[in-house]
């Protein structure tokens, strides 16, 4: 079904998100059948090309970064036609005329999509308003790195509600829009089967992975300035961590989702300096040239920085009281794999005296990539030895499970556009969700700094330094394999 017209401007429409999934999901949809013909993408940013050049980069990002997939409701060249282009300057005063003159729509969806350094945010935001486009329909889209700390995150959401109203804005985590990350919502409430048992009566702990193989590439100046805690922690996993944890809402709308998610977030635990580890990458033995270690990548040969986290924390409210979750994710790490685990605890009691083993159901919900679900169940051993008891998966892919339509995935930045422009903030993060999160990591990251902390170094291809084994090794447990 298509969604309703609507005018996107893109600044920063040149840059290497719009390039690699903003433009390249945008024609999905179009090709999919989702964009009306009367919607209209605008490009907004500092190089002074044309229309013509604008669509030529345009074309070349849909190739490479768009492909695998038919275009069954148009082609090409008609998704190039609604694609608009202004030279524009943040800072200044060119451009915004002839910007604000495409605008004058009426009847249409704005959204503007800030692409670019939240340095600018402030500025796009003041003149949007200067300008006359930041009406109270008006939607701006932003993405993350939110701040870099609370006090950050605080100015900045400050700056923005100068000129925007809450839902006007919609703070972008790409883990939302996944469709597994989706599919944890579904499969706790959509089902009678888990939810009873969903707590710390019957949940020994929970284990959230999100592992990596690749290094940090060409980001090490971001990079080097974030750490995994900052990039991935206190985001990606945070919103992982609050759908598996928060209690039902009472309905799949935006506020009452948020409100939930932010329980969950201001009850968590200050993290012990004891129960989270660091590390740091080295270089793949014998291939340093290809595989850098993260000093080598990053260029700075006494880099502090983490290229892997992983932690342990206990949420405060009676459901969770005495469950821990265990937290890892990491670069350069032995597979790609996303996959939260619950681990239930072993039945109070067992009847069958031959059998010596220790039984616990496991749940695990692979986010990405194979995504799917497998519960272990304990079943008898074949045999005539006895009940003697062994653990056997029940295993599910979603894409065999769903065939087609499975296998047929929406990148998460295709389905979250398509949610600004439907008005929909379920699946983005609200200001004071953002605060709680930075409230929580800014103590862990300046007791690193007040310590002078070190990370441990791990081998790339491993699944990070030993201590993070030991972590959980102390507590009589064990994380779960990253390759399956
Ligand atoms: C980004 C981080 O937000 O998420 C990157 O900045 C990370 O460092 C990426 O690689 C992971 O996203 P995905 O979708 O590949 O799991």
């Amino acid at each position: 079904i298509p969604v309703d017209p609507f005018d996107l401007v893109i600044f920063g429409g040149t840059g290497d998100l719009a390039r690699r999934k903003i433009l390249p999901g945008l024609f999905r949809r179009f090709c999919a059948g989702q964009m009306p013909p009367e919607a209209r993408i605008i490009g907004a940013a500092r190089s002074d090309i044309d229309v013509a050049a604008f669509r030529a980069m345009v074309a070349e990002a849909t190739q490479e970064f768009g492909g695998g997939f038919t275009c069954e409701t148009g082609t090409l060249e008609a998704f190039l036609e609604q694609i608009d282009y202004v030279a524009i300057d943040a800072r200044g005063d060119q451009g915004w005329a002839e910007l604000q003159e495409k605008m004058s729509g009426k009847g249409r969806v704005e959204a503007y999509y800030f692409s670019v350094s939240p340095a600018l945010f402030g500025d796009l935001a003041e003149r949007l308003q200067k300008w006359g486009m930041a009406d109270q329909d008006a939607r701006i889209v932003v993405e993350k790195p939110f701040g870099r700390d609370l006090e950050t995150a605080q100015t900045l959401n400050a700056t923005l509600a100068t000129y925007f109203d809450e839902h006007q804005i919609y703070r972008i985590d790409h883990y939302l829009g996944k469709e597994t990350v989706q599919n944890l919502m579904a499969v706790r409430f959509g089902n009678m089967l888990f939810e009873p048992l969903w707590n710390a009566q019957y949940v020994d702990h929970i284990q959230i992975t999100v592992a990596e193989t690749v290094g940090v590439g060409g980001r090490g100046e971001y990079y080097d300035k974030s750490g995994a805690m900052r990039d991935m922690v206190q985001n990606h996993l945070m919103q992982l961590l609050c759908l598996i944890a928060m209690e039902p809402p009472a309905r799949f709308d935006p506020d009452a989702v948020r409100d939930e998610k932010l329980k969950v977030i201001r009850a968590l635990d200050p993290v012990l300096p004891h129960h989270i580890i660091r590390g740091q990458y080295q270089a793949e033995p014998m291939n340093e040239a290809n595989a850098p270690g993260y000093r080598t990548a990053v260029g700075d040969a006494r880099s502090r920085t983490e290229s892997f986290i992983a932690l342990k924390t206990h949420i405060s409210n009676w459901r969770w009281a005495g469950t821990p979750f265990y937290l890892r994710t990491g670069k350069r790490m032995s597979a790609r794999s996303s996959e939260i685990t619950v681990v239930f605890k072993e039945t109070p009691h067992s009847i069958f005296a031959e059998d010596a083993g220790r039984h616990r159901n496991v749940l695990s919900i692979r986010l990405q990539p194979n995504e799917g679900i497998t519960l272990g169940v304990t079943i008898k051993e074949p045999g005539p030895g006895g009940m003697r008891l062994v653990d056997v998966p029940l295993d599910m892919t979603f894409a065999d499970a769903l065939g087609e339509e499975g296998a047929d995935q929406v990148d998460a930045y295709e389905r979250l556009i398509m949610d600004v422009i439907r008005g929909n903030q379920t699946l983005f993060m609200r200001g004071d969700e953002v605060e709680a999160a930075w409230a929580w990591t800014d103590p862990i990251i300046e007791g690193w700094e007040a310590r002078n902390d070190v990370p441990k170094p791990y081998d790339s291809g491993s699944d990070g330094p030993t201590d993070s084994t030991e972590l959980m090794r102390r507590d009589g447990r064990e994380w779960r394999k990253v390759s399956l």
